[in-house]
């Protein structure tokens, strides 16, 4: 990943329409991005994939879509009130504002050399006002994590579902950080969105679930493209959140070096024992085959969806030279996204225009098995699956004058662009196989 640069990858996802600052014809506002046609389909079929794997296919595991808003006391009883801050430094010359603890020199400013302010803790929470009035007591927070929703449903949820301890509660969705220097493109951004399942065990249970939830989400990381050699783990030592008593990250090498995609939290009975102190509710679950009653210890899975379409995105580009000797420079950009997750999975390319009706059928017919399918009439059959690599479409299909007569089309493959007759009759069940295949 060390010879992609940046600059390249926010230019393509720019230019296909990936991802882009948000509020863009007003200059953009620092720390939030827009995702385009394309950026959605990648994004949504993450954590599509995420969920199957989470929840769906699983019997332990339960889903939950709660507000953003929250009671204020949530925050309290979490602790990030009291402790969800970050060291904040000004330059006195510059007025540059850093993190502290990002600081590469702590003396001087890292821009221009001047001399900081002492460092001020800085809470990391967006707070908005609800309702007509704006004293202290309308004051409501946009959650920092989507976690503690989980953690003050657990006892509805627990006996809604009739699920018994280990169990995990899962969920996606919008998280909020006033980030002091949103930076790296998407990768520090002030809204996010986060993939979190919180996972309910006996403390007293022999399993080291803390250790196979470590390993089940590493594999997930190369099961989504992510390459072996670009992930690996981060003990936290001194540096532990203030719920946890034990963490590591799932760390992906980007660009911009080696950084934080997942946590790994063992949050002991911390928050469920601070929400029963905060809310007076019971939060304890009874054990039916051992007859005791306990808090139950909590180990949590937490990913940023934002940050793990960026690894992806770094990952999947790439730039090949495929210039013929004396020729003139030939440079393929292409997207090798893993094809579940591929924005568009199919495009069905007519040869020339009019075989367009036809071709469409063969569309309809792909779109109803459900793959993702763009359709594309425009230019040279060669220029269309250049234009299809660098959004990184796996598959190409070809409507040709022969299809009439054989009900067959060409599947031209992305990564190795050989060429192959299927008839269509087979087509969907053959890419699909494909799909499944590499999954
Ligand atoms: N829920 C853990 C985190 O947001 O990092």
């Amino acid at each position: 990943m060390s010879e992609l640069n940046m600059k390249d990858l926010v230019s393509l996802c720019k230019r296909k329409g990936f991802i882009f600052q948000s509020s863009e014809i007003y200059g953009g506002i620092n720390g939030f991005w827009d995702y385009g046609p394309y950026g959605v389909e990648l994004k949504n079929a993450i954590k599509k994939f995420w969920w199957d794997e989470m929840v769906r296919l699983r019997d332990d595991v339960v889903g939950q879509d709660a507000s953003i808003i929250m009671h204020p006391k949530v925050w309290e009883a979490s602790g990030h009130v009291e402790g969800f801050n970050d060291p904040m430094v000004d330059c006195k010359e510059c007025k540059s504002r850093f993190r502290e603890d990002q600081l590469k020199n702590k003396e001087k400013c890292d821009k221009c050399g001047g001399e900081l302010t002492e460092p001020k803790m800085f809470n990391l929470m967006l707070s908005t006002q609800i309702g007509a009035s704006e004293d202290s007591s309308s004051t409501a927070y946009l959650r920092p994590e989507t976690a503690q929703s989980i953690f003050t449903n657990f006892k509805t949820i627990q006996k809604t579902s009739r699920k018994k301890i280990p169990f995990g509660i899962a969920q996606i969705g919008k998280a909020f950080r006033n980030e002091i220097t949103p930076r790296n493109f998407t990768f520090r951004s002030r809204e996010f969105e986060q993939m979190e399942m919180q996972y309910f065990v006996d403390p007293e249970s022999e399993t080291d679930h803390y250790e196979y939830w470590s390993e089940t989400r590493r594999n997930f990381f190369e099961k989504v493209g992510i390459p072996k050699e670009k992930i690996r783990f981060h003990e936290h030592g001194d540096e532990l959140a203030h719920y946890a008593s034990k963490a590591r990250d799932i760390e992906v090498e980007f660009p911009f070096g080696w950084q934080e995609v997942e946590g790994i939290h063992d949050r002991g009975s911390f928050d469920l024992t601070q929400h029963e102190t905060f809310s007076k509710e019971d939060m304890k679950y009874f054990d039916e085959a051992t007859k005791r009653k306990f808090i139950p210890h909590v180990v949590e899975t937490s990913i940023g969806a934002d940050r793990l379409a960026l690894a992806i995105l770094c990952c999947a580009y790439h730039v090949e030279d495929l210039t013929k000797e004396g020729g003139k420079q030939d440079l393929r950009t292409v997207m090798r996204f893993k094809a579940h997750i591929a924005p568009v999975q199919v495009a069905v390319l007519p040869l020339i225009k009019k075989l367009s009706d036809e071709a469409k059928e063969v569309e309809i017919l792909l779109k109803k098995y459900g793959f993702r399918t763009e359709f594309d009439t425009a230019g040279q059959i060669g220029r269309r699956y250049r234009r299809q690599d660098e959004i990184g479409t796996p598959f190409c299909v070809t409507y040709d004058f022969d299809t009439r007569d054989d009900h067959q089309v060409t599947i031209r493959f992305r990564d190795s662009m050989e060429q192959k007759r299927v008839a269509i009759s087979d087509l969907a069940s053959y890419i699909q196989g494909l799909i499944v295949e590499e999954m």
